[in-house]
């Protein structure tokens, strides 16, 4: 029991929302030179899922968000704080107030985190600090993403990989002894940003923008793969076995290990380091390929559906990637 906080953590319910639309590698095969074979033997993807017509980011994150209410019938007038951590938002002023608007959370403060594919983890970590110092009692943590619109579909070096989906939590007090978020620890190399961005062109100057009306540009995304992978699997390792380790857990306490789905090797490799059987590895990958700040609260609420957690199990959830950024929280799951 950590005596430096006010309240415990508890997560109360989730949710999740992916869009209709299915894109299958066969299809993606059919515009850039690749197979079903390639993408699925390295990445482990079958398929992703895509936005579609004038379907929005706010349109699944308030999905996923209303499905963990529905849940525990919860007001969303009850809520106080809202974190939505995304990388592909509606406004760069920030989305979760449209988020906050669209689900009729009117008393709840909202603002946007962006932190890739570990947004999740840091949003989490976020909400257990407002919660724990005794700020905040009830909170909605969304990770979502549309990657899908910042993909250079002709570049089959990173089109195959990425999807769109929402997942959302509620966490809420709780008294000490429940507190669910037992530990966390969060990581970032700047000095790597270049390995994985969406880089913003600027025009030389100020005079050039007012004269052409052109202020600069956002690219699509680029990735150096097999840096970004040895990042994964040497990185994730450390940060779970330093989290365990501040904690007095064993590896062998450790009833399920959910990573952000990025590639099934990832996933099987940073199991093998720490000597976690692939049975405990949650994994949903094949069906949404790689939602960056979503995968986690999506598999997380998908593993729940499943009924694969049970009352009491330790759960090490970690994120990494584009920053570069890395983080792991562990929870004890008491519903
Ligand atoms: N289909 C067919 N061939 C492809 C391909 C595709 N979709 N993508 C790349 N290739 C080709 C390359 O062009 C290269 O061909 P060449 O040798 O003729 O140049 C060959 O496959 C090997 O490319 P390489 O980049 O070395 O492949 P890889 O085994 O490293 O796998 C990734 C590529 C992207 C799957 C892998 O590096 C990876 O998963 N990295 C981590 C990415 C990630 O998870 N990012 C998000 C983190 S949040």
């Amino acid at each position: 029991m950590d005596l430096s906080i006010k309240q415990g953590v508890k997560l109360l319910a989730t949710g999740s929302a992916v869009p209709n639309l299915s894109i299958s590698n066969d299809l993606i095969s059919t515009f850039v030179d690749t197979s079903d074979a390639w993408i699925y033997s390295r990445t482990g993807i079958k398929e992703r899922r895509v936005v579609s017509g004038s379907s929005s980011l706010i349109d699944i994150a308030a999905l996923a968000s209303d499905r963990a209410m529905h849940k525990i019938q919860m007001d969303p007038k009850d809520i106080d704080l809202i974190i939505l951590a995304t990388s592909t938002p509606n406004d760069l002023f920030g989305s979760a107030s449209q988020l906050q608007a669209k689900i009729s959370a009117d008393n709840a403060v909202a603002f946007d985190i962006t932190a890739a594919c570990s947004g999740f983890i840091v949003a989490m970590v976020t909400a257990s600090q407002f919660i724990q110092n005794g700020t905040f009692s009830n909170v909605l943590v969304v990770g979502a993403d549309i990657l899908s619109k910042w993909t250079d579909w002709s570049d089959r070096r990173t089109c195959v990989l990425f999807g769109d989906g929402a997942g959302a939590v509620i966490l809420q007090s709780s008294s000490v002894i429940n507190n669910s978020v037992l530990g966390f620890k969060l990581n970032t190399d700047g000095k790597k940003y270049d390995q994985l961005n969406i880089h913003y062109d600027m025009v030389d100057s100020w005079r050039n923008s007012i004269h052409n009306g052109l202020y600069g540009r956002f690219n699509t995304i680029t990735m150096n793969g097999k840096e970004v992978y040895k990042f994964a699997v040497s990185r994730v390792p450390e940060s779970i076995q330093f989290c365990l380790n501040s904690l007095n857990l064993s590896v062998a306490q450790v009833d399920w290990l959910l990573l952000h789905q990025a590639n099934a090797r990832i996933l099987k490799a940073v199991a093998s380091r720490l000597m976690i059987p692939l049975d405990k590895v949650i994994s949903n990958l094949a069906k949404y390929g790689n939602t960056s700040a979503a995968s986690i609260p999506l598999a997380l609420d998908e593993a729940i559906e499943d009924s694969l957690i049970s009352q009491g199990d330790l759960i090490v959830m970690s994120g990494f990637g584009a920053g570069l950024t890395w983080g792991t929280v562990v929870l004890k799951w008491q519903s």
